[in-house]
């Protein structure tokens, strides 16, 4: 298990190139293997989530070319996948598993999908029950609550589902489920969470419509592939926005950021918070909003964040915490309980990382209470697997008064390969 020592020393300077989206990543990986046609897919994330749902495709008997910054997928329609004679490994993902258990559930073939063991003890009966209302046969450990899953394929029939918890990985698992399916698939869901699904069925011309929180999508729709951009990952990006916000004297450029609307509560959050934050040339690209950051050191103050705006956030948190500690007053966070089914109990990891660098933070049942303005102390974490955990602790040891070491970072390649690398490189700029 590999750690990482972070010893605080100098600002942050320079531009910073972050991985491409994991969300869009995995979706495009997915609806290029579905379309007809060749696509070349630009700037994806070379982070083992979405290397995993590569495979898994591959599995399935798609052909995927990787090359450094792009792959070349070929898609062999809505009906072209092949039974896998091995179970699907998701690795850490939540994402992979549950947009590949949509797909399959519609399939005439039998196939298992699981994951490492933090994924094997992640609620799966959120996305099981709808896709079982829909006709698919599904069975995991728990009745169904737990991976690995087994899909033994079968006909499915469009549903209403009101789905009682926002999540963009619910509503995906459902939305292609319902490419599968005869008739109409609504889905409606409390807030609205991430649109990059309904973003990539407009770009490919898959016929659908929203109204309110609501989606509807017809089945069996046949569509060609395009070619797709993936924007760098705001999730990742939000390391380095927080870093360049709490440590002095800092300037950091982040080019072409994915700002999807239903992602950006970290801005307008350390905005209110009086962050130092430029947006420039804003454009569109496949879909999706990006533009350029520049973030550069700002004194920030304490914030009350409630459950409307979690769902824009909901990777966040991590990060978020750090910037409250840093901030002058106190910050309070609710409404956020789906914290503790993620990577981690990302509100219990938080909290007890935190309190050992000295940060006067608490857990509630559904977030945090942070007294901001500690003097933060080095000293030994441990990330439990998580790898926002890891790059948030990171972070927060960049202010510290002596060395941090953080346990369990191999999680870190998930989703940010080279990270430390580009914290190094940034600091070096500095001296
Ligand atoms: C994701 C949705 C969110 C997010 C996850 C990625 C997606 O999960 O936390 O990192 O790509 O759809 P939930 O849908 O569980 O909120």
């Amino acid at each position: 298990m590999n750690s990482l020592t972070i010893t605080p020393r100098g600002s942050l300077r320079g531009t910073i190139h972050v991985p491409g989206d994991k969300s869009i990543t995995h979706r495009a990986l997915i609806l290029s293997a579905l379309g007809e046609g060749s696509a070349t897919i630009r700037g994806y994330c070379r982070g083992q989530d979405c290397l995993n749902t590569l495979t898994a495709l591959q599995q399935l008997g798609i052909f995927i070319q990787i090359e450094t910054d792009q792959v070349q997928v070929s898609g062999k329609g809505l009906w072209g996948l092949t039974e896998p004679t091995e179970p699907l490994d998701c690795g850490n993902s939540g994402t992979g598993l549950r947009l590949l258990t949509g797909v399959l559930a519609g399939q005439q073939f039998f196939s298992v999908l699981t994951g490492d063991a933090s994924l094997r003890s992640r609620p799966m009966g959120r996305i099981v029950k709808p896709l079982q209302q829909m006709g698919a046969h599904i069975q995991g450990r728990k009745g169904g609550e737990l991976a690995p899953l087994a899909v033994t394929g079968s006909p499915l029939k469009g549903i209403d589902y009101l789905s009682p918890v926002s999540s963009a990985q619910i509503k995906s698992s459902v939305l292609l489920a319902g490419l599968f399916a005869e008739g109409e698939t609504r889905f409606t869901e409390p807030l609205q969470s991430r649109d990059h699904t309904e973003r990539m069925f407009r770009f490919l011309g898959i016929p659908f419509s929203t109204e309110g929180n609501t989606i509807r999508v017809t089945g069996r729709p046949s569509f060609q592939t395009k070619d797709l951009f993936v924007p760098g990952d705001l999730s990742a990006a939000a390391f380095f926005i927080v870093g360049a916000s709490i440590v002095p004297d800092s300037e950091v450029r982040i080019p072409n950021i994915g700002l999807n609307p239903a992602r950006t509560g970290i801005l307008d959050i350390l905005q209110q918070m009086g962050a130092n934050i430029r947006i420039e040339k804003p454009r569109e690209e496949s879909g999706e909003p990006v533009g350029d950051l520049v973030v550069r050191t700002a004194q920030l103050r304490g914030i009350s964040i409630g459950a409307s705006q979690v769902p824009k956030t909901i990777d966040e948190f991590p990060i978020f915490c750090v910037a409250a500690a840093m901030a002058e007053g106190q910050t309070t966070v609710t409404g956020a309980e789906e914290l503790r089914v993620k990577e981690t109990d990302r509100i219990k990891a938080m909290a007890t990382e935190l309190q050992k660098l000295h940060v006067d933070i608490q857990e509630t049942p559904d977030g945090f209470i942070v007294q901001g303005g500690s003097k933060i102390q080095g000293g030994r974490c441990t990330s439990y697997g998580d790898h926002r955990v890891a790059m948030a602790i990171a972070i927060a040891a960049l202010t510290a008064s002596s060395p941090t070491k953080i346990e369990d970072t191999d999680c870190i390649e998930t989703s940010f390969p080279g990270f430390h690398d580009k914290l190094l490189e940034l600091l070096t700029n500095s001296n």
